[in-house]
């Protein structure tokens, strides 16, 4: 029996199997945050030669990648990016997803939107039949703090502030229970970001991942849609 730990690191060499062979040394890798995508970039220490360099959404993806020996560049000294390799806190079978378990949502959603391709890596707790059940990560401008826990609340959810936190934008987070998507995460990914004082929420579902790689006991499950 593998520890969710294990399975992330499964994930992890997945997406390595994936990425790897179709890296050019001129390829600029998007690489995302989080335990799982640790063991990725833990992976692609090894392999360092066989592409340029990363953007990374987070500080503290950007420190783990230049211990390993990876060069980091910003995003806007980069046009295109084959990849973009990030966990997330819940997928669903449509490839929609909650992220921002960690806080870095979203440069994870900018980078993400870059990329050719989002693959993402998790372990199958993750996987779940509707969104919701995760808190939804909000990132806010701290100002608007009340108001936009006012208007969440008009919308069924249940804001608490992330306390002692701050994003590596200078920015805090909500994290949101009680709010159910209906199946239709994209309309509520729109209507959220459009509240004054909210930088982005965390969900993935105008643009989701284009294949996830579920780590579960038995192996890997590939989840592809198809255009
Ligand atoms: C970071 O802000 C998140 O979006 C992560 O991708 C997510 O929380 C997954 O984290 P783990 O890989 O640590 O489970």
């Amino acid at each position: 029996m593998m520890t969710q730990d294990q399975l992330k690191q499964q994930a992890a060499q997945a997406a390595l199997d994936v990425v790897l062979p179709q890296l050019q040394p001129d390829s600029v890798l998007g690489v995302g945050t989080g335990s799982t995508v640790d063991h990725f970039i833990d992976l692609l220490a090894t392999h360092r030669d066989a592409f340029r360099a990363a953007v990374s959404s987070s500080e503290r993806s950007t420190q783990r990648l230049q211990a390993a020996g990876i060069q980091v560049l910003d995003l806007n000294q980069v046009s295109t990016l084959p990849f973009y390799v990030d966990g997330a806190d819940e997928v669903d079978h449509q490839l929609n997803l909650i992220k921002g378990g960690g806080g870095a949502l979203t440069r994870e959603k900018i980078v993400a939107s870059v990329a050719d391709r989002f693959v993402c890596i998790v372990d199958e707790s993750k996987l779940v039949e509707a969104l919701g059940r995760f808190p939804l990560p909000i990132e806010i401008i701290p100002l608007a703090r009340e108001a936009v826990a006012r208007e969440i609340r008009q919308l069924g959810g249940r804001p608490q502030l992330r306390e002692g936190f701050i994003t590596d934008n200078g920015n805090q987070i909500l994290d949101v229970a009680g709010l159910a998507y209906d199946n239709r995460p994209a309309e509520f990914e729109a209507l959220i970001n459009n509240i004054p004082g909210v930088v982005t929420c965390g969900l993935f579902a105008i643009a989701g991942a284009h294949l996830a790689l579920v780590a579960g006991q038995e192996g890997i499950a590939r989840l592809e849609l198809q255009d």
